[in-house]
């Protein structure tokens, strides 16, 4: 279990960070979104103890990082920043060397490094040496050393950013292949398929701020601006189109056949049902209403844009 309780972190006048309070369940997937410069990294710098926050606090497992941060990072294994690797070390080497660092026994590395090299699918390349390796290899690379001390949390910053789109699939099956072994994964990125294709969760953040946090499914339905295909029996008039326009929070309604047309909407669940009895009311036989597409790259765009 992750939680961060009003967090800050100034550089200078900037405020990377801005009293962000946020708990990832055991055992769920939540991604951490925003645009470039929201402040993932940061907190995800100060979730592993790489930086100290100007103020608040970060616990892992009920212990606090800053007071106490070798007990509270023992079961986290985290990628922060793109791993560099000795390029002239095998995988095997590589792990061999990581693991006593870490104190860990040798025969212990060796059954769990083969565990891990498999679980991100580079047991056929464990005798190679990583100078050779893609973007993509290297990457898994870095999440299989994170594996290696068997952690049960897991920090990702952004684990498919920089990688070719299939690294960026591979990368994302082993995580999804993670997420099955009940590990809690906090996973920045700013790309929001990437975040509905992984995650349980999205925490979206902006200028420090978090802005929403709650299930996919559920961001879903909150999201304020939606498309509804709006059927009626025999022909939508031009009269009829020109009136639900005027309605309130009607951004645009577009004629897609004789009696079908799209309206994009701005408003929540309530309104929407508003919505649907003005149209009635203008005279519309409707027999269908129903929205269309996916919202949340909609509600995304817009969040953003108002914490601008
Ligand atoms: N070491 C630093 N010194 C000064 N400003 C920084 C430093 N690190 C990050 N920032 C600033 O903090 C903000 C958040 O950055 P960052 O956490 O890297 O965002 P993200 O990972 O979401 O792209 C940005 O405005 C960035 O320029
Ligand atoms: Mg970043």
């Amino acid at each position: 279990m992750i939680e961060i309780q009003n967090l800050t972190k100034d550089f200078g006048t900037i405020k990377a960070v801005d009293s962000l309070s946020l708990k990832v369940p055991e055992a769920t997937t939540v991604g951490f979104l925003g645009p470039n410069g929201a402040g993932k990294t940061t907190t995800i710098k100060i979730l592993t103890n790489l930086i100290s926050a100007t103020s608040g606090r970060a616990f892992l497992h009920g212990t606090d990082v800053v007071t106490n941060p070798k007990e509270a990072l023992a079961h986290v294994g985290a990628v922060v920043e793109t791993p560099e690797f000795y390029p002239f070390l095998t995988p095997d080497e590589t792990l061999a060397y990581l693991g006593s660092v870490r104190g860990m026994h040798a025969k212990d590395i060796r059954e769990r490094g083969s565990e891990v090299l498999h679980q991100v699918k580079l047991d056929q390349w464990r005798k190679t040496r990583i100078g050779k390796f893609s973007k993509g290899m290297k990457q898994r690379l870095a999440i299989a050393q994170a594996l290696l001390h068997e952690p049960d949390i897991l920090i990702l910053d952004e684990p498919t950013s920089g990688l070719d789109p299939r690294g960026m699939v591979e990368v994302r099956e082993i995580i999804r292949d993670l997420k099955k072994e009940k590990y809690t994964i906090f996973m920045s990125s700013h790309l929001l398929g990437e975040v509905q294709e992984v995650c349980d969760r999205a925490a979206l953040i902006d200028h420090g701020k978090l802005l929403v946090y709650d299930s996919i499914d559920k961001l879903k339905t909150i999201s304020k601006v939606t498309k509804i295909e709006v059927v009626t029996v025999g022909a939508a008039s031009d009269a009829l189109l020109g009136s639900v326009t005027k309605l309130p929070n009607v951004r645009t309604v577009e004629r897609v056949g004789g009696n079908v047309f799209l309206v994009t909407f701005e408003g929540q669940i309530d309104s929407r049902a508003d919505l649907l009895l003005s149209i009635q009311a203008s005279g519309a036989k409707v027999s269908g209403f129903s929205q269309v597409g996916l919202p949340l790259e909609m509600m995304y765009m817009d969040l953003v844009k108002e914490s601008r």
